[in-house]
């Protein structure tokens, strides 16, 4: 069982885990969970409940579907210069993204603590991850998703039972995205829901489920010297930061945010008020006006001295297709780490000691439209059945 409790990141107050209701009742600011020391793993089980005791998780109520635990798959280190590049491979859990953690965990404390289920926002990977644990827990989960949420993902949300809705300006515009956030957290608490927006400052709880990357990493490859991983919100490089923090030491963590979306910059230089101008990328999961997990994604760049990359969308494109020709399917924000190390290696910002980790967050079938620009526009070709030893010669010739 974890011993924790809710931390206010700026007046320091401190409460034990409630039902719902995320913000410091002292001074109004965000909460982050506070252990008393890191638990040692739990011998004999798998994925990443085998880090059970270093979750915000009471008791012994876990919704799971199989997720953590992920390959670690090596991929070229030539085109990075480096002793050797890993992709972990994120994209592999139940619902094909690492929010699969996050939602794991979310459901596992709406179940302990006998809420209803859970409300969110959504680019659609986040959405699609609450969905298939809600309905594993039986439990209510409603979301809220972009406009230009890709079909795929809004497929799978649709066909795991949840209930979705388009919002305008959502994910585009920082303050109708950061109003949408505020009032979808407040409603929560109202309704009996656990918040599952999938960023530190509404869902601290449930958000420690993607720390066992970190946890997972430090044990699977120790010598790690570099992870890069793609920033949207910022919960994800902000909980690997997290992760790596409780540990003794950790690698530079590097955020790679597309140039169409740049919040992070602004923010390492003290300005955490989202976007002024339009979201112009279309790196779906990746356009968040205004990052959710501003301070955590800053402490984790600056503790452990890393460093941002901004990268274009053709950039990530051909970094995606650079994966894809190694037998590695991500959609673009599943690539955008490694678009990230390809333009620091080019930048000289990786050395022939480095150990590189990508963290490869979606997977390749989230997007058709990207799938459709990998395959190119000439179609299967349609033979008769005559026709297969001439066309296998014809191929292997
Ligand atoms: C595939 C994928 N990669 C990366 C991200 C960015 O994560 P975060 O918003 O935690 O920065 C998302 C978020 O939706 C995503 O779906």
């Amino acid at each position: 069982m974890t011993t924790f409790r809710l931390v206010c990141r700026t007046c320091g107050t401190a409460r034990e885990p409630g039902p719902v209701g995320y913000t410091c009742t002292a001074c109004g600011g965000e909460l982050v969970v506070a252990y008393p020391g890191l638990a040692p793993v739990r011998p004999g089980a798998t994925g990443m409940w085998r880090h059970q005791d270093r979750l915000p998780v009471s008791g012994d109520v876990v919704v799971s579907l199989g997720e953590g635990g992920t390959p670690l798959v090596p991929v070229a280190a030539e085109p990075l210069g480096v002793a050797s590049a890993l992709v972990k491979c994120e994209h592999l859990n139940p619902t094909g993204s690492f929010k699969d953690r996050i939602a794991s965990v979310a459901l596992s404390i709406a179940a302990e603590r006998g809420l209803a289920g859970c409300v969110g926002t959504s680019s659609g990977n986040g959405g699609a991850a609450a969905a298939a644990y809600a309905a594993r827990a039986g439990l209510a989960c409603v979301l809220f998703a972009l406009a230009d949420t890709a079909e795929q993902k809004l497929l799978q949300i649709r066909a795991l039972g949840a209930s979705v809705h388009l919002v305008a300006g959502l994910g585009h515009d920082a303050a109708a995205t950061d109003s949408a956030a505020r009032d979808i957290a407040a409603l929560a608490a109202e309704c009996g829901l656990l918040p599952m927006l999938t960023g530190g400052r509404f869902s601290p709880e449930a958000m420690e489920g993607a720390t066992t990357i970190a946890f997972e990493l430090a044990e699977e490859a120790p010598r790690t010297t570099v992870v890069y991983a793609p920033v949207g919100g910022g919960g994800l490089l902000s909980a690997i930061g997290r992760g790596y923090g409780r540990m003794p030491a950790g690698p530079r963590l590097v955020a790679v945010q597309p140039a169409g979306c740049p919040t992070l910059g602004p923010a390492l230089r003290g300005r955490f008020d989202g976007l002024s101008g339009p979201c112009t990328t279309g790196i779906s999961g990746l356009q968040v006006a205004v990052l959710f997990d501003g301070a955590g994604a800053v402490e984790a760049v600056r503790g452990s001295g890393g460093h941002l990359t901004e990268v274009t969308d053709e950039q990530v494109h051909e970094a995606q297709q650079e994966l894809a020709r190694q037998g590695v399917l991500v959609e673009p924000a599943g690539a955008t780490a490694y678009a990230g190390a390809l333009a620091d290696a080019a930048a000289g910002r990786l050395g022939p000691d480095d150990r590189v980790v990508l963290i490869a967050t979606g997977a390749g079938y989230k997007d058709s439209a990207a799938l459709g620009r990998l395959a190119g526009p000439k179609p299967a070709q349609r033979i008769e059945a005559h026709d297969i030893r001439k066309v296998l010669a014809d191929v292997l010739r």
